[in-house]
């Protein structure tokens, strides 16, 4: 279902076939600085980039990294093609085949991927919809599983858009020494907050022991595929991982994405797109009013998605095939675990404009689930 759901392009759309034509005014500034970057190249078309990637682009992530609480430098990055390449690099240096793994349940499904194709083991901790992991129920399966890793998104987690507290983030750190675990950090929502960008788990990282993992793919654009990972301990193991995997990453995008962000270009579409997140969300929640089935969802204040709980008798997968005879592409709440639990619940996007035909396709969709 995830490859078919990828297929259709359909993770963040439920009518990916109804593909609104609009090109937002800082998309075009970025494009701009890529194809100025792209003409600016001279002899480096024969020359690979740096393993750990363009110097600029670190050198702006660092610069912004410290908006959020973490006083980073350029060398603590290394470039990737997305923040799902990002958590490989990051669970291949800290895990070998048969390891226990720790993740939010309902959490992201290609980490679910990740964990099956590097045959590493899951245990799934519960997370709740507002406050994210509980540290309770980590605290008490550490005491009896040997964890190598934890993989955690404490700001605005996929798919329900919890915010993790500072002190849960205090107790998560404390538990990582403790057990000398590696806490991989999912901030690809992080930027995407319209009433406060919380800050990353890095910030409070004084043992090095958070890898964070993030990209441009929620809050610019999915197709840049540019990403990045800073690894604390881990970080030198990561930059060669990923130097054995592929090399080297596009310079002439990096450089591109760098000078939008120098320019100012990327912090005022920031500004618009997540005023544009928080209408649609806005507007969401007004639609989800209207079904007729008793439901409760999450309104998170970042992230592109939100969390919808149906009567227990709904069996979202599958009613994956019956909205898909009719174009509609769902994502079904069992996605999101490898328990079989959650399949009552759907993750819902507001990551797109509600047109006419996508306020149809959801009000079709409540039809379907009543
Ligand atoms: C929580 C989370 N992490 C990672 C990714 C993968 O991001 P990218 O497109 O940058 O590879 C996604 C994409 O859906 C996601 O939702």
């Amino acid at each position: 279902m995830f490859q078919d759901i990828m297929t259709r392009s359909a993770a963040f759309d439920l009518l990916p076939d109804h593909r609104s034509e609009v090109t937002l005014p800082g998309i075009v500034q970025l494009n701009r600085s890529i194809g100025r970057a792209l003409r600016r190249q001279s002899a480096s078309f024969q020359y690979y980039d740096e393993p750990a990637g363009d110097p600029e682009l670190r050198s702006q992530l660092a610069l912004r990294s410290a908006r959020r609480g973490w006083a980073a430098d350029a060398d603590q990055f290394c470039i990737t093609s997305g923040c799902q390449q990002s958590l490989f690099l990051a669970l291949m240096a800290v895990c070998k085949r048969g390891d226990v793994v720790a993740v939010e349940a309902p959490g992201f499904y290609g980490v679910l991927q990740l964990l099956e194709q590097l045959q590493l083991k899951v245990v799934e901790i519960p997370a709740s919809p507002n406050s994210g992991m509980d540290i309770q129920t980590l605290e008490e399966t550490l005491q009896t599983w040997d964890v190598k890793a934890c993989v955690v998104s404490p700001a605005f987690a996929t798919p329900t858009g919890a915010v993790m507290p500072h002190e849960t983030r205090v107790r998560l750190l404390a538990l990582a020494d403790q057990h000398q675990l590696a806490i991989i950090e999912d901030d690809i929502y992080g930027d995407s907050g319209w009433l406060n960008v919380p800050d990353t788990l890095k910030a409070i990282d004084e043992s090095d022991r958070v890898i964070h993992c993030s990209s441009f793919s929620k809050v610019l654009s999915r197709d840049l595929r540019l990403g990045w990972v800073s690894g604390g301990r881990w970080h030198q193991q990561i930059v060669q991982l990923k130097l054995t995997s592929q090399l080297a990453s596009s310079r002439f995008l990096q450089q591109g994405v760098a000078d939008f962000i120098a320019e100012g270009g990327y912090s005022s579409f920031l500004r618009r797109y997540r005023q544009s997140l928080r209408q649609q969300r806005d507007h969401l929640l007004t639609l989800l009013g209207d079904w007729p089935v008793p439901l409760r969802a999450t309104a998170p204040n970042g992230g592109l998605a939100l969390w919808v709980e149906l009567p227990p008798e709904v069996d979202t997968l599958s009613l994956y095939a019956e909205t898909l005879k009719e174009g509609i592409v769902i994502t079904p709440g069992s996605l999101f675990s490898v328990s079989g639990k959650f399949s009552n619940c759907l993750r819902i996007s507001f990551a797109h404009p509600w047109n006419g035909a996508r306020i149809a396709a959801l009000h079709r969709l409540s039809e379907l689930v009543s």
